[in-house]
């Protein structure tokens, strides 16, 4: 079987990192949640109070652990669990736009996929980190879909939220996310698009491990 990177991008809260994990284990293959390193520099940015990006990414010393899931280390320090919480979520958009921060990622992530093959998810995987990836994914949901979702998801990790909020929130983070001047988040031309709402984790499990399949031959 041919080895293939797959990149999967996609509105907040579309399900990307359920099934990229999913599908990821299907093939052996390495996952990598790009939202958590942009969410990683949020916390730092937080911690800093500062709006000096390029000198911020110069000071961040982030390590992927990919081993059974993701952990993220922010100098020497594993915030795995702190990059979930509220305050980190609610900035991650604007600190995302800068273009210091996008250059450091990208370049990472693109390391990431030199070294393994890859299922990788984030906004801007099929479109600017892995433009030649055999498979690309644009995974959408309905608004109503993606609060839920991430309501049970934040009941699971213990943080406090309300539905309400969270559809506001998704709402503005995917506006700014596809406004923004650098790699905004838009379907890659080659992507297939895959519309989550009403479908099983196993169903959308099951397809895209049956596209992937296809590419493998
Ligand atoms: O996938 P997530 O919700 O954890 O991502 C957090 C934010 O990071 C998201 O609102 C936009 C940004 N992001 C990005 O700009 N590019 C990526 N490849 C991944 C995430």
């Amino acid at each position: 079987m041919k080895k293939i990177n797959i990149a999967i991008d996609g509105p907040a809260a579309a399900g990307k990192s359920t099934i990229a994990k999913l599908v990821a284990q299907q093939f052996n293959m390495i996952y990598v949640d790009t939202g958590a390193m942009y969410r990683a520099i949020t916390l730092y940015y937080i911690e800093q109070e500062s709006e000096d990006f390029d000198r911020l990414v110069k000071e961040i010393d982030l390590k992927i652990v990919l081993d059974n899931g993701q952990r993220v280390i922010l100098n020497g320090k594993d915030v795995s669990e702190r990059i979930r919480e509220n305050d980190v979520t609610e900035k991650v958009s604007y600190v995302a736009s800068k273009e210091s921060v996008r250059t450091f990622l990208v370049e990472q992530q693109q390391k990431l996929a030199d070294e393994k093959n890859v299922v990788m998810d984030g906004r801007d995987i099929g479109t600017t980190v892995l433009p030649d990836a055999e498979l690309k994914i644009y995974m959408i949901a309905s608004v109503e879909e993606r609060a839920v979702r991430r309501l049970k998801d934040n009941e699971l990790r213990g943080i406090e939220s309300d539905l309400e909020f969270l559809k506001v929130d998704i709402e503005r983070r995917d506006q700014y996310d596809m406004n923004r001047d650098i790699s905004p988040l838009v379907k890659a031309e080659d992507a297939i698009s895959i519309d989550t709402t009403g479908l099983t984790i196993e169903e959308v499990t099951n397809q895209i491990t049956e596209l992937a399949k296809d590419k493998m031959v």
